[in-house]
């Protein structure tokens, strides 16, 4: 399956969302050339910097020689490609484009020679040159912000990213609801990347729950909540077909509603946690004899746990994707958060998710003026 950030990359400078004063810029910059050779791009993740390059050469029929910096090992690579590149027309007889995407990620940044090199090729280049980055303001880029221009990406507005998940959930022809978009957009931070792939992922969840396979997962589930065969369970667990991931959750989501006595539900929710670690671990450490565990652990732990049987029938719900997602989509932005001010705090990442993100939440919660004043010292 493509994934739809790739199938969705705009064609046009028309499909880029809430750019529309920076692409002006842009465009009288490529018009304007060669009296100014470069300009660099600086804003937020899943802005459209890189999208708006591909879709100006797209636009014109021009060729584009795209160097993701990060790629390169060595500085004498990038520069391999990038000599030849601004020097030598383009082989097709089109005119031509340079992207340096990504340019933090420049092996050699750390002793400035690579900029040097970048430098000395920017000033004669026959192509405009595309630089692309998180932060012109990075000291590292000190001497190349004076040979180029700047054009700062703001971030983009929820109803920004709104308007291309709709357009996308029109081309894929697919139903959702309108305040599942939104509530996608919102949580984006401004991150079309983020918002199209959590579309998708929402997607393909929703498909995985059609009638015949929620029949099928309801018959595990009676099965593994009303006996106590455990090979039963086993076997049943394992020739389901949905993902490990959607079985542990349709557990989860179905435990408090089978299980009623507390030490039931205390141990199937331990069993659960288990499987969920071992799952966890298996792309990791590419582990896959590990799903083993994580059967046993979720289908024959969640059915051994109870004391008896619930004799009522149960209705089994399945699970509210909208939740898990959230759950997901908070954890990744306490993640992205860690790393931006880890090394203003002198701590990991990891450290700084566990010791300080909760406690920081609840002062937000308590006093948003004092959150506010910790958030202007760390810079975010
Ligand atoms: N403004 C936008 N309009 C339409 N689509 C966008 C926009 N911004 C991002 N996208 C979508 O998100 C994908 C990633 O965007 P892009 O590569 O342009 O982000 P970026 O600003 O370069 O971020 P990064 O700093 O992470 O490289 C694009 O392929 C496109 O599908
Ligand atoms: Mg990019």
């Amino acid at each position: 399956m493509i994934p739809w950030v790739r199938k969705y990359q705009p064609k046009k400078l028309t499909e880029v969302v809430g750019q529309r004063e920076s692409i002006d810029k842009i465009v009288a910059f490529y018009q304007s050339f060669p009296r100014d050779r470069t300009i660099i791009l600086s804003g937020p993740h899943g802005s459209g910097k890189t999208a708006i390059v591909t879709a100006l050469a797209t636009q014109l029929g021009a060729e584009l020689i795209e160097l993701n910096a990060s790629d390169y090992r060595r500085e004498q690579d990038v520069m391999s490609v990038l000599e030849p590149a601004s020097r030598q027309g383009s082989i097709f007889g089109k005119k031509k484009i340079i992207l340096i995407d990504e340019i933090d990620g420049l092996a050699g940044m750390q002793d400035r020679g690579a900029i040097t090199s970048v430098i000395k090729i920017i000033t004669e280049t026959r192509f405009p040159i595309f630089i692309t980055t998180n932060n012109v303001w990075n000291k590292k880029l000190k001497t190349l912000r004076k040979s180029c221009r700047i054009l700062e990406l703001r971030k983009l507005e929820t109803p920004d990213v709104l308007r291309r998940l709709h357009k996308i959930a029109k081309l894929e022809k697919i139903k959702i609801e309108d305040s599942v978009l939104k509530k996608i957009a919102a949580h984006s931070d401004g991150d079309v990347r983020a918002a199209i792939n959590d579309l998708q992922a929402i997607c393909s969840g929703v498909e995985l729950f059609n009638r015949d396979r929620i029949e099928e997962v309801e018959s595990a589930m009676r099965m593994i909540f009303k006996s106590f065969d455990s090979e039963a369970a086993k076997s049943i667990s394992n020739s389901l077909e949905i993902q490990p991931r959607d079985f542990l959750q349709w557990l989860d989501q179905n435990i408090s509603s089978e299980y009623y006595d507390k030490k039931s539900i205390r141990d199937a929710y331990d069993y659960l946690s288990q499987s969920d670690i071992f799952l966890e671990r298996i792309p990791r450490w590419q582990h896959w004899r590990f799903l083993v565990y994580v059967y046993l652990l979720s289908a024959v732990g969640v059915q051994q746990s109870k004391t008896k049987p619930n004799p009522k029938q149960v209705r089994y719900s399945k699970p509210d994707l909208m939740k898990y997602w959230i759950r997901a989509a908070k954890l990744r932005k306490a993640k992205g958060l860690a790393q931006t001010i880890g090394p203003k705090l002198h701590a990991s990442a990891r450290s700084l998710q566990r010791d300080f993100i909760p406690y920081f939440n609840f002062i937000e919660q308590k006093n948003p003026k004092m959150a506010k004043e910790i958030n202007e010292w760390l810079g975010v």
